[in-house]
């Protein structure tokens, strides 16, 4: 099976909101296979050719949630400079600790569940540490995230709890200055 957009659940049921489950370790072929299927479209999303011949809305992040399976695993794949991306596969990922400052992205955030526009600024912890099992170093990892790397993370762990990237937003004023933060273009 592979995925792809088609498949994705959409916010506009009750799925999107469920709790995932933590994942049993060592993984079980079958949430193996899923956890790679979603990398897989993560990647694959990112190039214009297999995008368009596969239907894959291009994205940077998706949790198990998104295909409507309660269980906390999530795949990114994020650039980190010109030759490199940042690549993980997670499973049971946790923030372990955040700064006090905040960060936003400067023009919002998307969701591959999310059809409708929802303008505003998405405030999120500058710097996090994430510890997780992740499928591609096959250890558990502690991630050191800053930047956008960091907003990613926290985006896709939230699905783990059911919440959407609106749900920060400040609904009488979105675009709301945030004090000290840092905005990333
Ligand atoms: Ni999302």
């Amino acid at each position: 099976m592979t995925i792809n957009y088609q498949q994705v659940i959409k916010d506009t049921g009750s799925i999107i909101r469920q709790k995932s489950a933590d994942v049993k370790l060592p993984l079980s072929v079958e949430d193996k296979t899923l956890l790679t299927e979603m990398l897989t479209y993560v990647r694959d999303s990112q190039d214009e050719e297999l995008a368009k011949k596969n239907d894959l809305r291009p994205a940077v992040g998706i949790a198990a949630i998104q295909l409507g399976i309660p269980k906390k695993m999530l795949a990114i794949v994020v650039p980190k400079d010109e030759e490199e991306d940042y690549e993980f596969a997670l499973v049971n990922a946790k923030i372990i600790s955040e700064s006090m400052q905040r960060a936003y992205l400067k023009g919002g955030e998307g969701c591959l569940s999310v059809d409708n526009e929802h303008p505003g600024y998405v405030p999120r912890a500058a710097r996090i540490k994430v510890k997780a099992y992740d499928l591609l170093r096959d250890k558990e990892i502690i991630i050191s995230a800053s930047d956008y790397l960091a907003i990613v993370l926290q985006h896709e762990i939230d699905h783990f709890s059911g919440t959407l990237f609106y749900d920060h937003i400040n609904k009488e004023n979105p675009w709301k200055d945030i004090p000290d933060a840092i905005v990333i273009e």
